[in-house]
Parts: C-alpha cells; sequence; structure tokens
C-alpha cells in the first residue's frame, strides 16, 4: 500500500488533520506525533484496525496497548473504576506523558488489552494527536510507531523507516519533546505501582502517590517465563545489532575504559567527549537528563551504520528523567552491564 505523508508544519495543518481523523474513523492505521515518541494510532472500539496495528509492528499479541484520550469524558467510558488516586493523577500530570492502568469497560476492543481486565489509558499533550481524537470523536490505540523490538520513533522518519508501505498514512509533525515513552502507572491493585518510568518522574508520583512500589521489572532482566505486570517489559527492545554494554562509572574510568579498546564506539555524555580517543558519539549532557532522553533513540538507530564490534554506553543517573533513559539502555544492552 501507499502511506501518505500528511505533513502538519509545512502543509496545511487542518487538512491534512482532518485527514489522519477520516482515515482513522474507517478503520485505517495512521502513524502521529505525541509529545513522548511517534505513536501508530488506530480506533480503540474496532477489532479490524487493531489486529493490523499488531501485524504491521509484528507486535506480540499479549502485549496491549496504550489508549489515547482528549477529555475526562472519554475516560469514564472506557474505565470501570476512576479511584481518587486516578483523578488526583489526572489532575496534576494531564495533558502529558503519563498511562495509568485502570480496570476496564467493553467499551474497547478486547484485542487492546490482550485479554487482561485492565485498560491503560493517556491523555497526551500534544496539539496535533489531541485535534485529531477531537475530530474523528473516538479514542486512539497507539503503540510506539516502530517495528517491535526497534528503537522508538522521536521523528517521522523514523516511522517512515520502519512502517513505510504498511500503514495508511503518517502525520509528519515536528521531532518529539521527551523522546522516551510515557510513565505507566497501574492504579487498580492494593498499591499504585510505577510499571514503566518516563519524563513524569518517580520523585513527582510520590508527592502524589506516596505508597507507590516499583516493579521490580524496571531494572531487572525477567525471568524466563516470569509473569510480569506489565507485558511490554519482558521483550528484548531497542536492541541495535551492534553488541552493546552498559558501564556505569565516573567520567575519569569510562574514558579510561574504552579508550583501550578496539574496533568500539563510545555512546557519551558531552562534558566527558574531550577524554574519550575512540570513536564516539554525544548523546547528551550527563547533568540534564532530558537531553539523554530527548537524543537516545536516535542515538541506538544510528549505532549500526558505524559496522563497529561493539559499542559501550555511559549509563546516566537512576534518579529523575535518569531513571527511564537506564531502563531503556538495559534492555537495549540485554542486561550487559559493567561496573566500574
Ligand atoms: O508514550 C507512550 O506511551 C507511547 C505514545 C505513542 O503514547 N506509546 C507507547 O505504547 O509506548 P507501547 O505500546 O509501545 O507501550 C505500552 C506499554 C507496554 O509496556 C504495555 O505492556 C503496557 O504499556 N500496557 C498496556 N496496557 C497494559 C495493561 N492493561 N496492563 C499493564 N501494562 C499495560
Ligand atoms: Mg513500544
Amino acid at each position: 500500500m501507499e502511506t501518505k505523508k500528511l505533513d502538519i508544519v509545512g502543509g496545511d495543518y487542518q487538512k491534512n488533520i482532518d485527514a489522519a481523523a477520516k482515515i482513522l474513523k474507517n478503520g485505517g492505521i495512521v502513524a502521529v506525533p505525541t509529545e513522548t515518541v511517534y505513536g501508530l494510532a488506530a480506533s480503540a472500539v474496532l477489532d479490524e484496525p487493531i489486529i493490523n496495528v499488531f501485524k504491521a509492528k509484528g507486535r506480540p499479541q499479549d502485549n496491549p496497548l496504550i489508549v489515547h484520550i482528549s477529555d475526562m469524558d472519554m475516560l469514564e467510558k472506557i474505565a470501570a473504576e476512576i479511584p481518587k488516586s486516578a483523578k488526583k493523577c489526572a489532575e496534576k500530570f494531564w495533558p502529558g506523558p503519563f498511562t495509568m492502568v485502570l480496570k476496564r469497560t467493553d467499551y474497547v476492543s478486547n484485542r487492546v488489552c490482550a485479554g487482561l481486565d485492565t485498560v491503560a489509558v493517556r491523555c497526551p499533550s500534544e496539539k496535533s494527536i489531541r485535534d485529531i481524537i477531537k475530530a474523528s470523536g473516538i479514542p486512539l490505540a497507539a503503540p510506539s510507531a516502530n517495528i517491535s523490538g526497534a528503537p522508538s520513533p522521536t521523528t517521522y522518519s523514523h516511522v517512515i523507516n520502519d512502517l513505510d508501505g504498511k500503514i495508511d498514512a503518517v502525520v509528519c509533525g515536528e521531532d518529539c519533546l521527551y523522546g522516551v515513552e510515557s510513565t505507566v502507572v497501574a492504579l487498580f491493585g492494593e498499591h499504585p505501582r510505577l510499571l514503566r518510568p518516563g519524563a513524569v518522574t518517580l520523585e513527582e508520583l510520590r508527592e502524589v502517590l506516596p505508597d507507590i512500589e516499583v516493579d521490580k521489572a524496571i531494572l531487572e532482566e525477567p525471568e524466563k517465563d516470569e509473569k510480569v505486570a506489565s507485558p511490554g517489559m519482558k521483550y528484548k527492545h531497542y536492541a541495535p545489532k551492534t553488541e552493546a554494554f552498559l558501564v556505569e562509572a565516573d567520567e575519569v574510568s569510562f574514558a579510561d575504559f574504552v579508550n583501550k579498546k578496539e574496533d568500539c564506539l563510545a555512546l557519551c555524555f558531552a562534558e566527558e567527549s574531550e577524554l574519550i580517543t575512540v570513536e564516539k558519539k554525544i548523546y547528551g549532557k550527563k547533568t540534564d537528563e532530558f537531553t539523554l532522553a530527548k537524543n537516545l533513540f536516535s542515538a541506538l538507530r544510528s549505532i549500526d551504520n558505524l559496522n563497529k564490534k561493539a559499542v559501550y554506553i555511559h549509563a546516566p543517573s537512576k534518579s529523575g528523567v535518569g531513571l527511564a533513559v537506564y531502563n531503556r539502555l538495559i534492555r537495549a544492552c540485554a542486561f550487559r552491564v559493567i561496573k566500574l
């Protein structure tokens, strides 16, 4: 199929938003920008488009999708129970890079939730996807718009690389503001539980949800066949073909370590770049984790072009947005961590 390119930056914004909404209403699948990563959107209330999303991505059937809404009325249709904690989180973190998992009604397709009795819901802040939801009048299921296992797309050209010819259209907007997927919190159990860290940080969550627990799958490799709270956590993700290692070290030890390696790439911080004598790529500033998040997936996508034997990636701190970056990197490195 031909994938239409709907340019909302250089082209006519409203015309292209309306075109995307129309394709979605008619059961098509369209990649759209959000403030986190580009999503592959489909009507959450129809089976067929959801099946097509799984097919286009090559996504395992047991990994449920996030439903995107534009207002609280939509949440009431989708969630069977909205606990006080969810209302507080919605007030504080929506619209924005925050997803809550709640008990569900039958409003959205069973296929969206992969057979679970819960649903993940997010109200994004990016104007274009909000306008598309409003114009179509339907909630949109949207996983990240990449081939399953590849780094999530943070520019429309990443989407085109992965999915051109496999989906109906791409809404070509700006590069994504945050660059990592939303924070996911389960709010249906006895205690709130962080399932995936993102740009809404654990420190911010603790202010609203003092008893929040952190799922151990965030920083550890799940055992074989272990049942994980968020099915997405058990899959190998984001990994380049080049063998990748995550290195926990201070700046001098990191430089000493990589400078002795042959045929390698160092993925490093701006502040330490001058110490490194092997081929290097900067992915942001150590002191500003938002820059690391924003450039992370582009950097991971570019590694294989260099045909190196190995890539050594300097691990960020696990605080603030650093926790989200660390969580993605540990998967990209297939849990190979070197501590110096
Ligand atoms: O920022 C984002 O969240 C992006 C943009 C497009 O909004 N979307 C995204 O979707 O990252 P995806 O499908 O790549 O990740 C969804 C995550 C997966 O880890 C999945 O397992 C989890 O959310 N999830 C979805 N429904 C769930 C549920 N009912 N219970 C537990 N985890 C769930
Ligand atoms: Mg994804």
